[in-house]
């Protein structure tokens, strides 16, 4: 589906948000999410939600993602997209926004999306305002 009101660059991260949460390993909430992750180099990163039968032990898509991206060397998030299939559009929980957070800077975007062509945009610092963050621990 390309969202006309998107760049290229964004309609190609849903995109990739969208296939990783074909994967998604969530038998008991049933609620399949996506996300992807353009870093500063340009390279992408996916990650789907990872449920357990101990529930404490599950993971988001979004932290998934990061994670990957992280171990692979890469530091800097420039635009995050994720998707699930919601009347609005899927919204990250606070967890994931602390963790994109440690990653990001003024710049970074989020774009939340679900199946319905419906898109919200937003930077990371309008869903996270007054942040913690490596900043605050550097004096
Ligand atoms: N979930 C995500 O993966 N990302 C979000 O932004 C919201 C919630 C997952 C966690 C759990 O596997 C399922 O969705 C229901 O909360």
């Amino acid at each position: 589906m390309i969202r006309s009101d998107l760049s290229q660059e964004e309609n190609s991260l849903i995109e990739h948000a969208e296939r990783a949460r074909k994967n998604s390993y969530s038998p008991y909430s049933q609620f399949p999410v996506g996300a992807a992750l353009l870093l500063d180099d340009g390279s992408i990163y996916t990650g789907t939600n990872v449920e357990n039968a101990s529930y404490g032990a599950s993971l988001c898509a979004e932290r998934i993602a990061v994670f990957k991206a992280i171990t692979d060397g890469l530091r800097k998030i420039r635009l995050v997209a994720i998707i699930a299939d919601t009347k609005d559009p899927c919204s990250p929980c606070g967890l994931c926004r602390q963790v994109i957070n440690e990653f990001s800077d003024e710049n970074t975007e989020v774009i939340l999306a679900n199946f319905s062509a419906q898109i919200k945009k937003y930077k990371l610092t309008e869903l996270l305002p007054e942040s913690f963050g490596p900043k605050d621990l550097m004096g």
